[in-house]
C-alpha cells in the first residue's frame, strides 16, 4: 500500500440538528452509538466529487500521476447509478488509461475487498499500480423519517494507491475476506416509502434517491454479527500473521457504533486506545469508513514503521474482511475543507508525506 488518502463534504450534522426533524435525541445517539455528528454531502456534490477528491488525495501524496494508474476499483453501497460504474466514471474523470475499471459490491466490507483483489492482480501481473476508492453518500439511502437508521450514517470517501513489492510502502502481510450470505436479511434495502418531503425538513434529507430504495437493518441481529466477526478478524489476522494480540500496533475498524468497538475489544482483551475511532465525529460511512480511520491515524503519526495495523469491516451481505498491514513508509492525505473547526481531523488539507523517513 503506497497510499492513503480521504476526503470529506464540508457540511456537519449534529444530533442537535437531526432533533429539529426526527423524533430523537442527542443523549439517545451518542449512548447508543457514539455517535456526535456525520458528514453530509449537499446537493452540490456529486459521489465521483468526493471518489475523485480521494483519489487526488492519494495520488498527490504518493507523487503519482493518473496515467500511470492501470486499473481502478471502486466500491460503493449507495451509487447514483446502476451502470456505468463509479470506476468508469472516476477512470475518465481522472484521465487514467484504459485499463480494467470496475465496481464491487461488499457493502461497508467493500475497501478490504479491494486492497484483497489489489494485491492478487498485482501479484498475477495483471496490474501494476492499483487506484481503489471507496465513496458513499448514505444520506441519499437513508429514510430521514425512520429514526432507527437515518441517524446512524455518514458521507465521505476513502482511497487506496496499492503497487508491487519495488514500491515503497506498508506491507500487506494477512489477508482474509468472506461473506455469508444466509444474513442478507438482516441489513439491506427497501422501496423508498412514500415521505411528505416537502414538510419542514432540511435540503439535505430531500436529495433524490438514485435508486429508489431506503436502508433497512436489524440493528440487534447485525449488532451481534458485528461484534462476533471483529473478534474473529482480529484473532485469524493475527495468527496468520504469526504475532500475538500485543504485537497488534493499532486495530482500524469499521466505524459503526462504538458499542461494537468496546465489546470486541473487551472480549479480545485489547485497551480502547489500541483501537481507531472516529465514528463520534463522522458516523457509519460504510466502505469509506476503513481508508478514512486510516487516514486519519497515520496522518496523526500513530503508525510508525514496522507497527502492524489491523484493518477490519463488517458489513450487509453479510461480508467482512481483514488486512494486516505492516506499516512502512506510505503517503497519507486528509483532503476535509472543514478540518479547521474540527479540532479531532489535525487541520485543513492535511498531508503528512512519510516516504522520506
Ligand atoms: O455498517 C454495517 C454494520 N452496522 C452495524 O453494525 C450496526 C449494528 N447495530 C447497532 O449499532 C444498534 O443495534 C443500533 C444503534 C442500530 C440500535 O441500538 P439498539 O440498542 O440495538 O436499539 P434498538 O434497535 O433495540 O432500539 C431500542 C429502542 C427502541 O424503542 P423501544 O421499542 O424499546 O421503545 C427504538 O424505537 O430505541 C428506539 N430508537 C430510538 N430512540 C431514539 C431507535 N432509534 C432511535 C433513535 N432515537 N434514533
Amino acid at each position: 500500500m503506497v497510499a492513503v488518502a480521504s476526503a470529506l463534504p464540508a457540511l456537519r450534522i449534529s444530533n442537535a440538528d437531526v432533533e429539529t426533524f426526527l423524533d430523537t435525541s442527542d443523549e439517545w445517539i451518542a449512548s447508543r452509538t457514539g455517535i456526535r455528528e456525520r458528514r453530509i454531502a449537499g446537493p452540490e456534490v456529486s459521489l465521483l466529487d468526493l471518489a475523485a477528491r480521494a483519489a487526488r488525495a492519494a495520488l498527490g501524496a504518493a507523487g503519482w500521476e493518473a496515467a500511470e494508474i492501470d486499473t481502478v476499483i471502486c466500491s460503493s453501497s449507495s451509487p447514483d447509478e446502476t451502470f456505468p460504474s463509479l470506476a468508469c466514471r472516476l477512470q475518465a474523470e481522472l484521465g487514467c488509461p484504459h485499463g480494467p475499471a470496475f465496481d464491487i459490491q461488499a457493502a461497508c466490507s467493500g475497501a478490504l475487498y479491494g486492497l484483497g483483489l489489489a494485491q492478487s492482480l498485482i501479484q498475477t501481473g495483471l496490474s501494476r499500480r492499483v487506484l481503489i476508492v471507496s465513496a458513499e453518500v448514505f444520506s441519499r439511502l437513508v429514510d430521514w423519517s425512520d429514526r432507527s437508521t437515518a441517524v446512524l450514517f455518514g458521507d465521505g470517501a476513502g482511497a487506496f494507491l496499492v503497487g508491487g513489492p519495488d514500491e515503497e510502502g506498508s506491507q500487506i502481510i494477512a489477508i482474509d475476506l468472506g461473506a455469508d450470505g444466509s444474513g442478507a436479511h438482516t441489513l439491506g434495502t427497501l422501496p423508498a416509502p412514500e415521505i411528505d418531503l416537502a414538510d419542514r425538513r432540511p435540503p439535505y434529507t430531500r436529495s433524490a434517491r438514485a435508486l429508489g430504495r431506503v436502508v433497512s437493518m436489524n440493528g440487534r441481529e447485525v449488532f451481534r454479527f458485528s461484534t462476533r466477526i471483529l473478534e474473529q478478524l482480529v484473532l485469524r489476522l493475527a495468527e496468520s500473521a504469526g504475532v500475538g494480540l500485543e504485537g497488534i500496533r493499532l486495530v482500524v475498524p469499521h466505524q459503526a457504533n462504538s458499542r461494537i468497538l468496546a465489546t470486541a475489544a473487551g472480549r479480545l482483551g485489547l485497551p480502547m486506545d489500541r483501537f481507531a475511532s472516529n465514528v463520534e465525529r463522522l458516523g457509519n460511512t460504510s466502505s469509506a469508513s476503513v481508508p478514512l480511520a486510516l487516514a486519519e491515524v497515520a496522518a496523526k503519526g500513530e503508525l510508525e514503521n514496522g507497527d502492524l495495523a489491523c484493518l477490519v469491516a463488517f458489513g450487509a451481505g453479510l461480508t467482512w474482511g481483514g488486512v494486516m498491514l505492516r506499516w512502512g513508509p506510505t503517503a497519507v492525505a486528509v483532503d476535509d475543507p472543514a478540518a479547521e473547526s474540527d479540532p479531532g481531523s489535525g487541520g485543513p488539507d492535511m498531508v503528512r508525506e512519510e516516504a522520506e523517513e
